[in-house]
């Protein structure tokens, strides 16, 4: 007889990614698996990195925040009612930060972000706000240094990667295990838009609004033996509240990094700041399942890159050189033909193994939906931040 339990099969045609089907006792909630489904779930995540669970559009928001919090042991449980941290805490909303626009939380969840384009009314599907809400979508447009034109937008149909990332506040707290992100009122995947690789000419064509993956493993494996030798033994040092620091800089087209024209803020302008809190993280952050070495940076976040010698001294590279450095060691990683760009149905849930991916919204929305009008979307996001940073395991 047919064994209730989850069934796990890889994405064909991708670099990485797997599709589950729930077993039928947990009755399409993926919060209710039992211990063993759960254990093999996550086990998923941690393998192929990104997992999609089709047809959760009906998904409730605590749900959603009790699946994700279970990929980490370590995240304490809550005092409060409301639960724990989400990935951000609450500094993602101060009015410099390049996050503010990028969403609002579910009122009676708040680590559930609602993110999207478009207007929903107070009684819309997914609309947990408590009253109507405008989403939009982030676009290139606001973020890079030399953005497509409208020509380029609008009629070559052409896009970008946005910024590419960790799901991380970087100043204080510790990069969330696993993201989930649900897909509730998704337009259909017809159009498709290009992104054009501005320094070798290669293109990848994507369906409106996809979601990029790349894999930190499979960037670590890329590198040469000296690069891996050079990412083994750096630390990366985050500026002190990065998304308010780098808000005056623009990004490098690629979404990697940013274009050092000295535009950041000054420290001293930036709101109150420890030390302490200030993030130095390793630069490979080894997968406890697969013990794979994963290249895990935020390259728009990155202050200076600090790598120990074999005679014991450190080597730092300050804000220019450590981009430009870190550029040259992401780039080979993005290439098309290693990018899982997801394509969204309607009820995707998709979990994400936030320490092992790095990942980038695409897409224009904006007077680009199927009649001519700004496209709509609705989708919940979730991630908490863990009580644990990522460490480099040398075996
Ligand atoms: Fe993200």
């Amino acid at each position: 007889m047919h064994k209730d339990t989850i069934v796990v099969t890889p994405l064909s045609g991708t670099p990485f990614g797997c599709t589950v089907q729930l077993p039928e006792y947990c009755k399409n909630d993926p919060a209710y698996l039992n211990d063993e489904d759960f254990k093999e779930l996550k086990k998923a995540v941690l393998l192929h990195l990104v997992v999609v669970i089709p047809d959760q559009a009906e998904l409730l928001p605590k749900s959603q925040y009790i699946l994700t919090k279970q990929f980490d042991p370590s995240i304490p449980e809550p005092k409060e009612e409301a639960g724990a941290n989400y990935g951000h805490g609450k500094e993602f909303r101060h009015d410099k930060s390049v996050l503010k626009k990028d969403g609002c939380s579910v009122k009676n969840q708040p680590q559930v972000q609602i993110l999207g384009q478009g207007r929903f009314e107070a009684d819309d599907q997914g609309n947990e706000n408590g009253e109507a809400i405008n989403l939009t979508h982030p676009s290139h447009t606001t973020f890079h240094h030399t953005p497509l034109t409208e020509e380029e937008i609008k009629e070559k149909k052409q896009t970008r990667f946005y910024r590419w990332h960790i799901d991380s506040a970087l100043y204080d707290l510790s990069p969330p295990m696993v993201t989930t992100l649900l897909g509730i009122k998704v337009p259909p995947a017809t159009q498709y838009q290009t992104i054009k690789y501005e320094d070798d000419g290669s293109e990848l064509k994507l369906t409106q609004g996809a979601t990029c993956f790349v894999s930190g493993a499979q960037a670590f494996k890329n590198l040469s033996e000296e690069d891996k030798e050079f990412v083994l033994n750096t630390t990366v040092e985050y500026a002190p509240h990065p998304y308010i620091f780098i808000s005056p800089a623009r990004a490098t087209a690629d979404g990697l990094t940013m274009v050092s024209e000295d535009k950041e803020m000054s420290f001293d302008d930036l709101p109150d700041w420890e030390e302490l809190k200030v993030k130095k993280l390793p630069m490979v952050w080894t997968n406890p399942e697969t013990k794979e070495h994963h290249l895990q940076v935020h390259g728009c976040c990155l202050f200076k890159l600090h790598t120990k010698k074999p005679d014991g001294s450190v080597e730092t590279l300050d804000l220019k050189d450590a981009r430009a450095k870190v550029h040259k060691l992401m780039r080979p990683a993005i290439a098309p033909e290693n990018v899982l760009a997801h394509s969204w149905k309607q009820g995707d849930l998709v979990l994400f193994y936030n320490r092992g991916v790095w990942h980038s919204v695409t897409g224009e929305f904006k007077g680009l939906g199927t009649d001519g009008q700004d496209e709509r979307r609705l989708m919940h996001q979730c991630n908490i931040a863990s009580s644990l940073d990522p460490v480099t395991i040398r075996s």
